[in-house]
């Protein structure tokens, strides 16, 4: 990114949250912070909550948090750098468009040349000797060699330097591997390949560049799935894979999965309309996007609550854009692939031909339960029913389905509203009660949003948070993190969140959470966001340090004691198989 740091810094410095915030929402002081009604979901009753002492803000509500920078982003559905230019003009600062032109399309061409080179070399890889198990492992997954190509499937083979090594005999610098996210800096100045004995899938953007990766682990290992991180070609948010494929689909609908394996799998299966977000939760872009393209989405998510969940929230926010949506769930499978593998492409067909509008869907699996001709059963339904409605957050539709419940159950359309609107704060107020609770407990486990950064160890990851709120509360406590490196902390994010702290206070660099917006991912501000609202103190921060570290280097042993006995195990299982 071209924009000087130095310019950034000082337009976050110059764009108090509070100030920002206020632009957009109501906020009332109280004790030290404010609160307001939340503009990302819609509510009555304020659970916004915006803190001037560590410039972030936080809904207790939907979970959204974060700077300055990306309150702007979300509320104005901004790309990064269109924020800055929006907050610059408030500001009264000239934002440095010259300094981003040039250099900038220059940049993102170079990345994408690496990108291109990598995935060949992947692909070649797995076609090699280095590649065997990963070319196994996809076959035994069902995949036929013309879908591997189709899709550009590769291999990072088992190393530590073969991309690095391959891409740099071609000319390409080590900042280029690092900025494309291919690489990651080691300690003492070197770099390391990111991917490593994994199968790779390009993702691939619909001008049929390849913009990042997912790579995922053969057999159980974690994380299950690595992804590229945003990089200046690279947004999550904005893309979705293999819709450079589903975009010319003849089947009149986009049918929208979670992973890639079941993307691929569809395809393979003759629906070539199938696409998968990148580990990350449905946004508003993805929506935008997939309406350019279709009219109509399915969404095909994973059998499991959390893919009925993700449904939930990303049913609304696909209708805004005026699609029509259908939900497709598969039963006797845990997802769309595993579903096509037992059951076949026609019995697909056929569930993709009956889906239906999801909340009528649930409505009618909850009538089932009643005797509607029995007056005390039929009224047990309508509460029943005016409860599932209380979880839409459209008051369209809230509005739309207590007209067709009052309808079949004969209860008044403005008493089931009232119903719904009961029940709706009921469940804001156990959910702030709940909240309210987890801070209270410093060692609950308290999981991040994004699937893809689940705590493999919550309780090194818990010592880890500790450790970054400390940091930004006084840089000076790096000297008691002398020898940590990021790659001991478990959780890969937090990791990396240190290491982008740790050279800012190196620079002297100030460390409010709208300055690492531009180096940090929507889903990492988040987190930090939501890490910093916890309370943190100070006062012995040298010995509070020391404790977190302590905790860290206690699991990381405990860990590493694992793996060898997973190693001794894999080895005594080798020997075994020899000798017979
Ligand atoms: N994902 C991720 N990081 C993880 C786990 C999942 O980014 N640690 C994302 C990937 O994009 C993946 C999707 O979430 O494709 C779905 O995850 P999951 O349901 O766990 O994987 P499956 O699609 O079932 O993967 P597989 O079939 O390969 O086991
Ligand atoms: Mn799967």
């Amino acid at each position: 990114m071209a924009i000087p740091s130095a310019f950034i810094d000082e337009l976050v410095a110059r764009s108090d949250i509070v100030d920002v915030v206020s632009d957009y929402v109501n906020l009332s002081p109280k004790g030290g912070s404010y609160w307001g009604l939340c503009p990302f979901h819609g509510e009555k009753t304020a659970s916004f909550h915006v803190l001037p002492d560590r410039q972030l803000y936080h809904c207790f509500g939907c979970g959204k948090g974060g700077g300055v920078i990306s309150f702007v982003m979300e509320l104005e559905n901004l790309p990064y750098l269109d924020a800055l230019r929006l907050l610059a003009k408030r500001a009264g600062m000239e934002f440095p468009e010259g300094d981003l032109d040039e250099s900038g399309r220059r940049r993102r061409a170079r990345l994408l040349q690496l990108n291109k080179e990598a995935a060949r070399y992947f692909h070649s890889q797995l076609h090699s000797p280095a590649g065997r198990e990963g070319l196994e492992y996809l076959r035994g997954r069902g995949l036929s060699k013309g879908i591997m190509t189709r899709f550009g499937l590769g291999f990072a083979p088992e190393s530590w330097d073969s991309l690095t090594k391959a891409m740099t005999d071609k000319g390409f610098a080590k900042g280029d591997l690092l900025d494309a996210g291919l690489a990651v800096s080691g300690k003492k100045g070197g770099v390391y390949d990111r991917f490593r004995n994994r199968v790779m899938f390009p993702i691939i953007d619909l001008r049929g560049d390849v913009i990042g990766f997912g790579g995922r682990v053969l057999g159980d290992g974690t994380p299950k799935y690595l992804n590229s991180p945003d990089t200046p070609v690279f947004n999550k948010s904005r893309n979705l894979f293999a819709l450079n494929l589903a975009k010319t689909t003849k089947l009149g609908r986009i049918v929208l999965t979670e992973g890639y394996m079941d993307t691929i799998s569809l395809y393979q299966a003759g629906f070539d309309c199938a696409v998968a977000s990148l580990g990350t939760a449905l946004t508003a872009d993805h929506a935008k996007l997939l309406s350019r393209f279709t009219k109509e989405v399915v969404i095909c998510y994973d059998a499991d609550a959390a893919g009925v969940q993700a449904a939930n929230r990303a049913i609304p926010m696909l209708e805004k854009t005026g699609l029509k949506v259908r939900v497709l769930r598969v039963s006797g499978a845990k997802d769309p692939d595993e579903f096509i593998r037992k059951y076949g492409p026609d019995a697909f067909a056929r569930l993709l031909d009956q889906s239906e509008n999801y909340v009528e869907y649930n409505l009618g699996q909850l009538q089932s339960k009643y005797d509607l001709t029995d007056p005390v059963q039929k009224t047990e339904f309508a509460r029943s029913a005016a409860e599932m409605l209380a979880g839409l957050d459209s008051p369209v539709e809230r509005e739309v389905y207590a007209g067709q419940l009052s309808e079949l159950t004969g209860v008044g359309k403005n008493a089931l509203l009232q119903e719904i609107q009961r029940s709706r704060n009921q469940r804001m107020r156990s959910a702030k009660r709940k909240q309210a609770r987890r801070d209270m407990t410093p060692v609950t486990q308290v999981q991040p949003k994004a699937r893809q950064m689940r705590y493999e160890n919550p309780r090194s990851a818990r010592a880890e948070e500790g450790i970054l709120r400390l940091l930004i509360l006084d840089g000076s406590l790096l000297r008691e993190t002398e020898g940590l490196e990021p790659d001991q902390f478990s959780s890969p994010y937090l990791g990396k969140i240190y290491e982008v702290l740790r050279r800012r206070i190196r620079e002297g660099r100030a460390l409010q959470l709208g300055m690492l917006e531009g180096e940090l991912d929507r889903d990492e501000i988040e987190l930090l966001a939501d890490i910093l609202r916890h309370p943190e103190a100070l006062e012995n921060g040298k010995s509070a340090m020391a404790d977190y570290r302590a905790i860290l280097d206690t699991e990381q042993m405990k860990r590493r004691a694992d793996d060898e006995a997973a190693l001794l195990a894999a080895r005594e299982k080798y020997r075994q198989k020899k000798s017979i």
